[in-house]
């Protein structure tokens, strides 16, 4: 029987040398990219998964040509806002981490009220990572940690892993079962070092814009032959 992950992340890796690769502009990837989220979402939720958590903006992606960045965040913004008609029709709880602050303030109330309107639909819960590291994460997680000792909120004899965890921005999800990132590179960019401890790691050369159905199929297939074991041994119990 096929065992599907519970909650797969994405780096959604590839847009601009697939565009390349048809004589395009590298926004024209970005485009084509941003059309592949829905659908993959259905198919996620069709085959059992119930978080997806999409790497669409990284900490990094700021050094790039600014006319490429200006690309990227107002595809991102439209589909956001497209997001409240998909997350009603889907019943879709729709979550975004990172540090918001960088986005300008119409932007980040869009943010507010898509999660906000789509915070009580129990179908897939879709996470979008916008101005997210994953170092940049933990530095903000423990300064919040760090003022809440200082304030006596906190004892530090309290700090531990699941503490730590409650302070990232992704406190309301589990941890990822599955990684998988597409168009051939074999890093993590930055992108959920502590919550990816144990996810088993899937990468493929196809690039995003050609990643549909079939390929999150194969995924999930090279995912369900895996024999995940977490520091302990095949048979449960055995102490051999
Ligand atoms: C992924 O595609 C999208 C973002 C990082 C925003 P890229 O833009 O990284 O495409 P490649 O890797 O250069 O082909
Ligand atoms: C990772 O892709 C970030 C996102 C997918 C948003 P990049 O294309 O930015 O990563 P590098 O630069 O190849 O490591
Ligand atoms: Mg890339």
């Amino acid at each position: 029987m096929l065992k599907v992950p519970n909650h797969v992340a994405i780096i959604l890796d590839g847009n601009g040398r697939w565009a390349k690769s048809k004589g395009m502009p590298r926004n024209y990837g970005h485009t084509m990219g941003a059309k592949n989220v829905e659908g993959v979402c259905r198919a996620a939720y069709d085959m059992g998964i119930r978080y997806l958590t999409f790497y669409a903006f990284s900490t990094e992606n700021w050094s790039r040509p600014d006319s490429e960045v200006e690309a990227i965040m107002s595809l991102l913004e439209s589909y956001l806002k497209n997001c409240q008609k998909i997350a009603k029709k889907n019943n879709m709880r729709v979550r975004v981490i990172g540090d918001l602050s960088r986005l300008d303030e119409k932007f980040r109330n869009n943010i507010k009220a898509l999660e906000e309107n789509s915070k009580t639909y129990d179908g897939l819960c879709l996470t979008i990572a916008i101005n997210y590291g994953s170092r940049d994460e933990m530095v903000r997680g423990m300064k919040k940690m760090t003022r809440d000792v200082l304030e006596g909120k906190l004892e530090v004899e309290d700090i531990s892993e699941e503490k730590f965890s409650s302070y990232l921005d992704t406190a309301e999800l589990p941890d990822p079962d599955l990684l998988i990132r597409t168009s051939g590179e074999m890093r993590l960019s930055n992108y959920l070092l502590w919550q990816l401890a144990y996810s088993e790691f899937y990468f493929t050369d196809t690039p995003w814009p050609d990643f549909h159905e079939k390929e999150l199929r194969q995924a999930v297939e090279a995912y369900s032959a895996r024999d995940r074991r977490y520091g302990g041994l095949k048979e449960e119990g055995s102490n051999v």
